[in-house]
């Protein structure tokens, strides 16, 4: 008899997965059995609810809500604010020229307002503000539309709107290369300014996208301790570890090696024996798929390379990892 995931850290905190419209079918026992929380992979992003000023498009979003409310997990909303998936009608005026700041935020606010609103029963935590840190350089902020435009008001504000619609919601920001030691120290000086500007944020959302060497296990201690030290709660919100290493573009394998399989299940291993360590502040760990039956990696940053990156196999069957770390 295999345990259930979920119930191996019911005393530590929630198991998540990814899902979309066509998993919530193709893995549908997998999840209701291993997992008691669920994110929209795309269905909740700018570009699938309002592709167009006048147009919402809920139906998606609509089906994987209920999904988790027949299911009884808990649900994760994904994103309100952030650079890519969003469409270009945002950022135009009539003319097809540049909108200005006020209009861009009243945008923001009615998107904001809508959808939270919308959810509100449904969804207590969204990710409200996705990747705004610059990886490179020296620059605190990525550069985008949102910013260029709004200039770097709009983050506070999107807090501030998503929290009016819903003042029960937890509100993350989240982001990637969230361990490495400049990015880490970015997205703290960020966090801290809303905080202390009193600025209705909850948490910070680690995405967690790692592979089988990198990041290391000290820089990610250090960056959940960075941001524990900020008083919100910490979540991982979009793991997976990659069988490949950083630069590696092989296209070749039709399975992991052997020693892809034993660095992922000691590094899965270390990872969950590292989140049990910090309980009291890690609150959910979400996986960014739930099978290797269907991965985002399978299409990134590769075309059309197949990854092997979650904890079941492609028969959504439980892989070694799977057992090591329930048993940890
Ligand atoms: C990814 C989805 O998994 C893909 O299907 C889509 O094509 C691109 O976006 N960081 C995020 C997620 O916050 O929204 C991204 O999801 C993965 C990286």
């Amino acid at each position: 008899i295999i345990p259930k995931l979920y119930e191996a850290f019911s005393q530590s905190f929630d198991i998540g997965a990814a899902v979309n419209a066509r998993t919530i079918q193709t893995q549908r026992e997998l999840l209701a059995y291993h997992f008691n929380s669920v994110t929209p992979e795309n269905e909740m992003k700018f570009e699938s609810l309002h592709p167009l000023e006048d147009t919402y498009t809920f139906e998606k979003a609509d089906e994987i809500a209920s999904f988790a409310k027949t299911q009884g997990m808990k649900l994760r909303g994904h994103t309100l604010v952030w650079h890519n998936q969003t469409p270009d009608w945002l950022f135009q005026d009539a003319k097809g020229g540049t909108v200005d700041a006020k209009t861009l935020l009243a945008r923001m606010k009615s998107h904001i307002d809508t959808v939270v609103s919308r959810y509100k029963d449904s969804i207590y935590a969204w990710d409200v503000v996705n990747e705004v840190i610059a990886d490179e350089g020296t620059e605190l902020l990525r550069q985008s539309k949102w910013l260029d435009i709004a200039g770097e008001g709009f983050i506070a504000k999107a807090f501030e709107y998503a929290h009016e619609a819903d003042p029960n919601a937890l509100l993350f920001y989240n982001d990637y290369n969230e361990s490495h030691p400049a990015k880490r120290e970015k997205i703290y000086t960020l966090v801290k300014g809303l905080v202390d500007r009193g600025v209705p944020i909850n948490g910070v959302g680690l995405q967690a996208h790692w592979n089988i060497t990198n990041p290391g296990l000290d820089d990610i201690r250090s960056a959940i301790e960075l941001y524990a030290s900020l008083g919100l709660q910490l979540q991982i919100t979009e793991m997976d570890v990659s069988v490949f290493e950083h630069g590696d573009r092989r296209t070749d394998l039709t399975a992991p090696t052997e020693q892809m399989n034993e660095l992922l299940t000691e590094r899965y291993e270390q990872f969950f024996k590292l989140f049990r360590e910090y309980e009291q502040h890690i609150t959910a760990v979400t996986f960014w798929g739930a099978a290797d039956d269907y991965t985002w990696l399978d299409y990134f940053p590769v075309r059309s390379r197949k990854n092997w990156p979650l904890l079941f196999d492609e028969q959504q069957q439980p892989k070694k990892a799977f057992w090591r770390v329930v048993e940890g």
